[in-house]
């Protein structure tokens, strides 16, 4: 594997607290915490971020709704609805970053002072469109592009004083005022010549192309700044100004690491970060002002932006699939779905049934299948019954680890290169690829199973070597899968590793734990209750 140095920092978006967390808010969040805990295992000194992105008008207009006396009483308030799903989900953040901690403050003041002395933001009049939902400018031809291709599609002319969002078809603000500017145009050569010279950075390679598109098709200096409205970071040197929310969020990223405090050596050790998720609906934020802001910054660049598809469900009055989103009011609470999965399994769902960078439907009955199918009749089932008769046959201990434990057979050959196989699909963050990985092999000890029929072989006495080393192959495979399977479902390869009698913590070498011929053997086992209880199938 690539080992560049020892830091390994992964981000996820900070969500906007204008509503509770939803399944697609979990879903990147879950995302990145399956990569953070494959690096950890990998060896790699993580550090995994996530936070709120707590200012900006439409944070503000929450709090007004909700009968709070300021925004910031509001977000206080929101802080636990994020941070105890983080938790139920297991999601092992090392930070949580709010962008009106001190911290941050600070941070975002020194940056934009940074950009002040390097010449790259000016003062001007603003006069264009503003998505409060997305807190997105967007230029006149932009909005009238969209107004075009909405009635070439046959649909009802928008209100010329509010048209729609060209992004989410929700009504735009004309806004109308003084603003600082950030050099944006400067920056349209630099950035398709970074993407030239590094084309692992935005990926999957769809995204990267989109980019260099819009990109290629101009850009135009950016407002960073408001003055009619005040829930945000001042500017340091014109205090009428806060910070546009979009700026101030994105520098979450450098100030975590202490960035604009008195002591910058994390900031030094851990910065450019290897990679920030995020959503499609976000990549123009991370994949060119965010680059950009950097390079006029003069600090160096992320090795890479991962960019995952969307959750959808269908509206039901208009018919149309759309994003499941806070604002939008259409949202699953992840709650229902722990309901009827419980904690492991839901990590698993989304990681291996959506594939990678694509939107997907969200399907209870799906869910079930992939449930009963993967983990009760596949995992679930290979460790009860495995266990179930190491305890019978070897008096409650797993067989010591045969002479012949190095011996060719079926389970042996399946886990061959089984280490490789996985980490070239996490390397392109292809969870459901990897996840399919370790469900082979699993697979593949229950036929194992099947053909060796240990329960007859425990009836021949002159067939005890061989009853020991089918026992020891499956345990053997078992202790692979559950170290495999820990980044998506670290509590049940915790109970897993428990039972056998092995360190409950996850490995810190996993290629070295994949190898075949770990397991000593001779350690009491326990049977335990089913590890994945079936689903009655309701649809
Ligand atoms: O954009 N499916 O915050 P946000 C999958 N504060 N993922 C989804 C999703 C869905 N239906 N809905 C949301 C913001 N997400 C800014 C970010 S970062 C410096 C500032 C996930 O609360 C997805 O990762 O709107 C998306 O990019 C993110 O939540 C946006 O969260
Ligand atoms: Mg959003």
């Amino acid at each position: 594997m690539e080992h560049t140095k020892p830091s390994y920092y992964i981000t996820t978006p900070i969500y906007y607290v204008n509503a509770r967390p939803h399944l697609g808010t979990a879903y990147c969040t879950i995302m990145a915490d399956v990569e953070a805990r494959f690096q950890r295992a990998c060896g790699r000194d993580v550090k995994f971020l996530t936070g709120m992105d707590e200012h900006g008008e439409k944070v503000a207009e929450a709090a007004e709704k909700n009968g709070f006396a300021s925004p910031q009483a509001w977000c206080d308030s929101m802080e636990p609805a994020f941070r105890d799903l983080w938790q139920t989900l297991n999601i092992s953040n090392d930070d949580f970053i709010r962008t009106t901690q001190p911290r941050h403050i600070a941070g975002v003041q020194k940056f934009l002072q940074v950009l002040l002395d390097r010449g790259y933001i000016y003062k001007d009049a603003y006069d264009g469109w503003y998505c409060r939902p997305d807190e997105t400018y967007f230029t006149e031809t932009q909005v009238r592009h969209h107004e075009e291709a909405r009635r070439a599609a046959g649909e009802e002319p928008a209100d010329p004083e509010h048209p729609l969002c060209p992004d989410c078809d929700r009504p735009l603000e004309r806004i109308q005022e003084e603003s600082w500017f950030f050099k944006l145009s400067a920056f349209e050569q630099p950035l398709l010549d970074f993407y030239e010279a590094n084309p692992g950075f935005i990926q999957p390679e769809t995204r990267k192309n989109e980019v260099v598109s819009f990109v290629k098709g101009g850009l135009k200096d950016l407002s960073i700044s408001r003055s009619t409205f005040d829930w945000g970071v001042p500017f340091p040197f014109d205090e009428k100004h806060v910070a546009y929310v979009w700026v101030d969020a994105l520098i979450n990223y450098l100030t975590a690491l202490g960035y604009g405090s008195d002591d910058e050596s994390e900031f030094s050790y851990r910065w450019p970060a290897q990679v920030h998720v995020v959503g499609k609906d976000i990549i123009r934020f991370h994949c060119v002002i965010w680059p950009a802001l950097l390079m006029a910054a003069g600090l160096p660049l992320p090795e890479k932006v991962f960019v995952h598809g969307f959750l959808t469900v269908r509206n039901e009055e208009t018919g149309k699939v759309e994003k499941m989103s806070k604002s939008r009011g259409n949202a699953i609470a992840p709650e229902e779905v722990l309901e009827l999965l419980g904690v492991d399994a839901y990590r698993y769902y989304f990681m291996s049934d959506v594939v990678h960078g694509t939107d997907a439907p969200i399907s209870w009955g799906r869910m079930r299948q992939v449930y009963n199918a993967d983990l009760a009749n596949s995992w679930g089932n290979l460790v009860s019954r495995t266990l179930n008769m190491s305890a019978k046959y070897f008096d409650g201990c797993a067989p010591e680890r045969p002479a012949s434990w190095s011996e060719p057979s079926a389970l042996r050959d399946a886990c061959d290169g089984i280490f490789e196989r996985y980490a070239a699909c996490m390397q392109t963050m292809d969870y459901s690829g990897a996840a399919a990985e370790v469900l082979a092999i699993v697979s593949a000890a229950n036929h194992y199973i099947e053909d060796m029929a240990p329960w007859a072989l425990a009836k021949d006495p002159e067939k005890a070597d061989e009853l020991a080393l089918v026992i020891w192959n499956l345990l053997e495979v078992i202790r692979i899968a559950a170290e495999l399977y820990d980044p998506f479902m670290p509590s049940i390869s915790a109970e897993v590793r428990r039972r056998l009698s092995l360190d409950p913590a996850p490995t810190r070498d996993l290629e070295a734990a994949c190898r075949w011929g770990g397991l000593a053997g001779g350690a009491p086992v326990e049977k335990g209750d089913p590890l994945f209880p079936r689903l009655v199938d309701e649809k």
